[in-house]
């Protein structure tokens, strides 16, 4: 019946094809894949409880892109918000050549107006698990995201095999929308946006309900209405007894720092950020937010029985119930609730775990290696501060604003104008005393921008320090755009000459985003071969906001044409009506 109407109706088709994709192939195989997207405001029911979401087409989470190793995406992006901007993100795409499609507001292009369309373009190079997200404001907060899946070129194969696979998107959601968050955070004094009322997968939480102390006795789930109304109903991964599943994991959380685990399963860890691990199993995986992993799992256990998936905060005081989902054998009935509790999430500050977890982390064999040495060196000294009253993140002394011109059309046309000339620093006082609350927390604003000389090899130390408050420092995953990086090692206090000798040249895994540990350093390396303005920050959104970020640029004179679209607003949107390129 679908299908004579959609034979029958030009209308439909259309309709088919913009809001579903479609593709075109070309001749070597690779294709481009095409969707036609609206981001609105709409009502949604994450965790049950009726709430306003940020979503695409109607949907929340936004669909999940599928593609190739190879292909190219294009996503016809319309904003539909009333009243603010839009920019989507490809987080872990590294836009080789399209420097302009990274969609990061102020950074890589102009914010999209309402009612405007932008085109994004970009080829998808390599296999990999990825997402998207807004990069405007706190817009991935507000829900604005999804899943980005690439597969290997037809006929090639993974170094691991399996019979299916699933996804799970993690978040964390809150109540209070995030215009009122933003303003919060803003606020002198700063008002702290708490702990999330519930934890997502894919898109759905139970609010206030413990789905664990429910399973056993009564077979019902009190206080949790969620039958009926499958919107928040757990997500449920039906699997063959017996069988190997790939389970594709990313974490798009706006603060959480989360734990998985799989009732009695145990998981062999196979890729991470679209770069194959060296397998190492595990009884459960931490997930920093910003990164992504694909689990191995055999269906080993039980067949009569189902169980829990669940998902845990890590790093900081738990107040948020865990998310659940089930794994459910085809073998009996789905509604089956598990008859073992989900399994518990470790201590939220047993560290000495999250650190031997991440130090597990290595690349696999035949992996690219890092060069042996690097031309300049990059410390990040990450401190909590105060600017006149209000609450910052500085690095180096620095809370970044982004301008109002986008840096990648301001650098490429030499609109010095647009932003500091004036480079922040590359190293902090060596007597920063890391240990104890900034004697002065006094810190100012910059957007000046590390201008990266081409095809160099950077080392980035990222020092983490005390807060504000004495006694405390918190996990911050940073993440990088437009490259991979090595992951050289984690330490303990501050980072000096001697721990030189233990960075892990010989197998460090390429990754995206890497975390810093309370009082600790992580080193990375990386090398400049993307032309291209990028963004490398805390992927926490409300550190972000509050300054905790840097820009690097690299080769921006070797930057193609970049789309007016992308230029069309502060200097570079004057340099379009005037017609004046520099
Ligand atoms: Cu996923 Cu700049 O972020
Ligand atoms: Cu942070």
């Amino acid at each position: 019946m679908a299908l004579v109407r959609l034979t029958t109706t030009p209308i439909c088709l259309l309709v088919y094809l913009c809001c579903f994709g479609a593709f075109v192939k070309s001749a070597w195989g690779a294709k481009a894949r095409h969707f036609e997207w609206e981001v609105e405001y709409m009502y949604g029911a994450p965790d049950c409880l009726e709430n306003v979401v940020m979503g695409i087409n109607g949907q929340f989470p936004g669909p999940t892109i599928k593609a190739r190793a190879g292909d190219t995406v294009v996503v016809h992006l319309t904003n539909k918000l009333h009243t603010e901007g839009v920019v989507i993100h490809w987080h872990g795409i590294r836009q080789l050549g399209t420097p302009w499609a990274d969609g990061t507001a102020s950074i890589s292009q102009c914010a999209i107006n309402p009612g405007e369309t932008f085109i994004y373009r970009f080829k998808v190079d390599k296999a990999g698990t990825y997402f998207y997200h807004g990069h405007y404001g706190m817009q991935r907060s507000a829900g604005l995201y999804g899943l980005l899946i690439v597969d290997v070129e037809e006929g090639k194969k993974e170094p691991f095999q399996y019979d299916g696979e699933f996804n799970l998107l993690l978040s964390d959601w809150w109540h209070k929308g995030t215009h009122e968050q933003e303003v919060d955070l803003s606020a002198n004094p700063m008002r702290w946006i708490g702990e999330p009322q519930s934890l997502l997968i894919n898109g759905r939480g139970q609010y206030n309900c413990s789905l664990a102390a429910a399973h056993s006795s009564s077979g019902g789930l009190p206080g949790c209405r969620f039958r009926g109304n499958e919107r928040c109903a757990p997500n449920i991964l039906h699997v063959e007894p017996n069988k190997t599943y790939r389970l594709r994991v990313a974490s798009t959380t706006a603060l959480a720092s989360l734990n998985l685990a799989i009732g009695n399963h145990k998981m062999v860890m196979v890729e991470a950020d679209g770069n194959y691990l060296q397998p190492v199993s595990v009884n459960d995986f931490d997930i920093y937010s910003g990164e992504t992993y694909s689990v191995i799992f055999r269906t080993d256990q039980n067949p009569t029985e189902n169980y829990w998936i669940s998902v845990g905060v890590r790093g900081r005081e738990p107040k948020t119930p865990q998310g659940l989902a089930i794994l459910h054998y085809k073998s009996t009935t789905a509604s089956k609730l598990p008859k073992l509790a989900p399994p518990t999430t470790p201590l939220w500050n047993d560290y000495e775990r999250s650190k031997s977890f991440s130090n597990k982390i290595l690349a696999l064999s035949g992996s690219p290696k890092p060069p042996t040495t690097y031309h300049r060196r990059i410390f990040l000294l990450n401190t909590q501060n105060r600017i006149n009253g209000y609450t910052k993140w500085a690095i180096n002394n620095v809370s970044l604003t982004l301008p109002s011109t986008p840096y990648l059309g301001s650098i490429k046309h030499g609109f010095s104008e647009a932003f500091d000339q004036k480079s922040p620093p590359d190293t902090f006082h060596n007597g920063y005393d890391i240990m104890r609350p900034p004697v002065n927390p006094n810190t100012t604003f910059g957007n000046g921008v590390y201008m990266l000389k081409f095809n160099n090899t950077i080392d980035v130390i990222l020092q983490n320090a005390n807060a504000l408050n004495a006694n405390v420092s918190e996990v911050h995953p940073w993440h990088l755009h437009g490259h991979d990086f090595w992951v050289l090692g984690y330490g303990e206090g501050k980072f000096s000459k001697k721990d030189e000798k233990k960075l892990n040249l010989k197998n460090p895994p390429l990754r995206n985003t890497a975390v810093i540990f309370p009082y600790g350093w992580t080193a990375l390396r990386f090398v400049t071969d993307n032309p291209g303005v990028w963004a490398f920050h805390c992927h926490i959104e409300p550190h972000l906001h509050m300054g905790m970020g840097v820009v690097f640029a690299e080769g921006v004179h070797l930057v193609g044409n970049i789309p007016n679209e992308a230029l069309s607003c502060g200097l570079t949107g004057k340099m379009l009506m005037t017609g004046k390129h520099n």
